[in-house]
């Protein structure tokens, strides 16, 4: 049962798609204060879990600590960084009481989960202009699926989307694109994407191909087609400020951009130089950007990636003007006044500074907003637009989409990624935490920059990175310009990143099939173990295994020079390892620990007592599987529901 709880006068951000009915009275948990802004506290028991929260650093188990939703462009995701990316403000306390918390707030909002006071939660934002739904249920399983379904269906891609990625940042001719297909090709590592990072752009002016490098485009996205690659694009959210550029003049003369308060169009620089940024808040304006994609679309594009929609902003042009000033201030002669500290943290606050967005307004039917009124919704518009567009542009095919930003709600027309990592051995960890809570909020097609997006990568952290993206449902192999080379091909015994990466191809059709019908019936993907085992004491804590759909648990491993890891088992399982020479080992394990032996070129899984999965024998690309080739491992005489389709035609 779902209540809703109405504070002031929300702005309407379209995260619920179904009614729900007002509630008369306080909501049935913790208490409400409107004294300072709003605030609602919860006292805690010993024992109770606290999930959610989508894409958010530390735990599955959130408590402990304090976070902010406030989408941010953070390439540091260290262990106290309060906010990420996206704004996902989903909840389940789940213990002596059990109920869940959306509070559908647009801008920052504080979850203090323990950390001031050990068993406190306190939830508080500036305003106490909010909708607050509290659900009650059996158990946080039966919750997430009530939520789910008011926030409407998540966005289903085209089943090529489930093939493995390559992508890196600095790929800039055709050249350099078709070298990559080649490694990939004459390896026979499969693959079916190729994302083309912003140096494929003119002057990283979107909608456009920089024309020396792609002399014919289109004829390029065909031949890559013809090798069953799909060439992924990036869209930024800034639109380059030049004189004769399109989508520049359009914008200026319809008055698309976010405006400062004197009407003038507001500039921030962001990889282009000075950008302004499209008004996807404005309705009008969100049709327009949306269309753009056609442009691409039309050469035979049909993926994107939605990019620097926090929006995040290099630096405007008041805090340049206020940081030149403040160098001025110190040029003659004055080398024992200067203020080391400030000198040293100034250059720092000119980027994503909470200042300029204030500076700008979103027109909204007709009223100006401030932006920072409504900052988290920014990226969630950016990929709505897109995901309206393409209804129209390709009304009977689906089109690849994922965004770095997002609020829940984001969720209905694209996925996400989530964003620049590091080659850490954590962040592999960190990234197995974040899918079933990502998955609670809607957002279904997720996956981090396998190998690690910042910092060099090794051998070994890569491949262990891909045994567990092989059943991401974003799989992507992506690194930051000067960093190691990270494609698969550069590393030595190039068999076992063929082999690791057949093994996502070997699996699509129950990778495919446990994808559709969570997001046809609001389910989950990846889930907490404690989801599927809510009596297990053991299982409620467990942090490093994940369920995926109704048959697999995943237990990768993520840390270095280990020759397997500790496992536990909350029933009997099957073991299963994909061994190098293509056979597939399968032990019976009784419930309990174990430590399993899992080697750097080997794949592993365990699939729950009783049930079996569909394999197929490897294939270089989605297209080429041959479903005649599938049969069933685990467990003997299981039944299996098969989810099949073009995987291609809207659904
Ligand atoms: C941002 C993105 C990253 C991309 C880079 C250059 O940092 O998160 O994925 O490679 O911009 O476009």
């Amino acid at each position: 049962m779902i209540t809703k709880h109405t504070y002031g006068n929300p702005f309407n951000t379209e995260a619920v798609v179904e009614a729900v009915p007002n509630a008369e009275d306080a909501p049935a948990y913790g208490s409400v204060s409107l004294e300072k802004g709003f605030a609602f506290s919860y006292t805690m028991a010993a024992q109770d879990i606290v999930y959610g929260l989508g894409e958010a650093i530390r735990g599955i188990n959130k408590r402990g600590h304090l976070y902010v939703s406030n989408c941010s462009d953070t390439p540091d995701h260290l262990e106290d960084m309060a906010s990420m990316y996206g704004a996902h403000n989903f909840l389940i306390i789940d213990g002596e009481e059990t109920f869940g918390l959306f509070f559908d707030y647009p801008t920052a909002i504080t979850f203090d989960i323990g950390y001031t006071l050990q068993d406190k939660l306190t939830v508080s934002c500036e305003e106490a202009d909010l909708d607050l739904y509290v659900i009650d249920g059996e158990n946080a399983y039966d919750i997430v699926k009530q939520f789910r379904k008011i926030i409407g269906r998540s966005y289903i891609p085209p089943k090529f989307a489930f093939g493995f990625g390559q992508s890196r940042w600095g790929y800039t001719t055709a050249d350099d694109f078709k070298n990559v297909v080649k490694g990939y090709r004459e390896n026979h590592i499969p693959m079916d994407m190729l994302y083309m990072d912003i140096d494929y752009m003119e002057s990283y002016k979107d909608f456009t191909v920089n024309e020396k490098n792609f002399p014919d485009f289109k004829a390029f996205v065909d031949e890559m087609k013809a090798q069953d690659i799909h060439l992924v694009p990036i869209i930024d959210a800034g639109v380059k400020i030049e004189e004769g550029y399109d989508v520049y003049e359009e914008g200026v003369e319809n008055n698309y951009f976010c405006k400062r308060e004197d009407g003038s169009d507001f500039a921030a620089a962001v990889w282009p130089g000075r950008t302004h940024f499209p008004d996807v808040l404005n309705k009008e304006a969100r049709e327009w950007f949306g269309g753009k994609y056609e442009t691409l679309i039309s050469q035979g594009i049909d993926g994107f990636w939605n990019d620097m929609n926090e929006p995040a902003i290099f630096y405007s042009d008041e805090g340049l003007a206020k940081y030149k000033e403040f160098l001025q201030t110190y040029q003659n002669d004055k080398d024992d006044q200067i203020p080391f500290f400030a000198v040293q943290y100034l250059p720092k606050t000119l980027s994503n500074s909470p200042e300029d967005y204030k500076r700008f307004y979103h027109n909204v039917d007709g009223k100006m907003v401030r932006h920072d009124k409504v900052h988290n919704l920014f990226g969630y518009n950016m990929t709505r637009a897109a995901g309206e567009a393409f209804e129209k542009i390709s009304p009977d095919k689906r089109i690849l989409m994922f965004s770095r930003s997002s609020y829940i709600g984001m969720h209905r027309y694209g996925g996400i990624w989530t964003g620049d990592n590091k080659s850490w051995w954590s962040h592999l960890l960190l990234n197995l935490k974040m899918m079933p809570t990502l998955n609670m909020c809607g957002f279904l097609y997720t996956g981090a920059d396998l190998g690690g997006f910042g910092a060099n990568t090794t051998r070994d952290l890569l491949l262990r990175w891909l045994a567990l993206g092989i059943f991401t449902p974003l799989m992507r192999n992506h690194s930051a310009i000067r960093t190691r080379d990270q494609e698969c091909y550069r590393f030595e015994n190039v068999e076992d990143f063929r082999h690791v990466i057949g093994i996502r191809y070997r699996l699509i059709p129950y990778l495919y099939s446990e994808y559709m019908k969570a997001a046809l019936n609001d389910d989950m993907y990846f889930k907490p173990l404690a989801f599927d085992y809510p009596k297990d004491e053991m299982a409620r804590e467990i942090e490093d295994q994940l369920m995926l759909g109704n048959e697999v648990m995943i237990a990768p491993v993520y840390t270095q020079n280990a020759s397997g890891r500790y496992v536990y088992l909350p029933e009997e399982m099957k073991f299963v390892k994909f061994m190098p020479d293509g056979s597939i080992y399968e032990e019976t394990l009784p419930q309990g620990s174990h430590f399993v032996k899992i080697a750097l070129n080997e794949v592993s899984m365990f699939i729950r007592k009783g049930k079996c999965v569909p394999v197929v024998d490897v294939a270089e690309s989605v297209n080429k599987i041959d479903m005649g080739t599938l049969r069933y491992i685990g467990y003997e005489n299981a039944e299996y529901d098969l989810y099949e389709d073009d995987g291609i035609s809207r659904i």
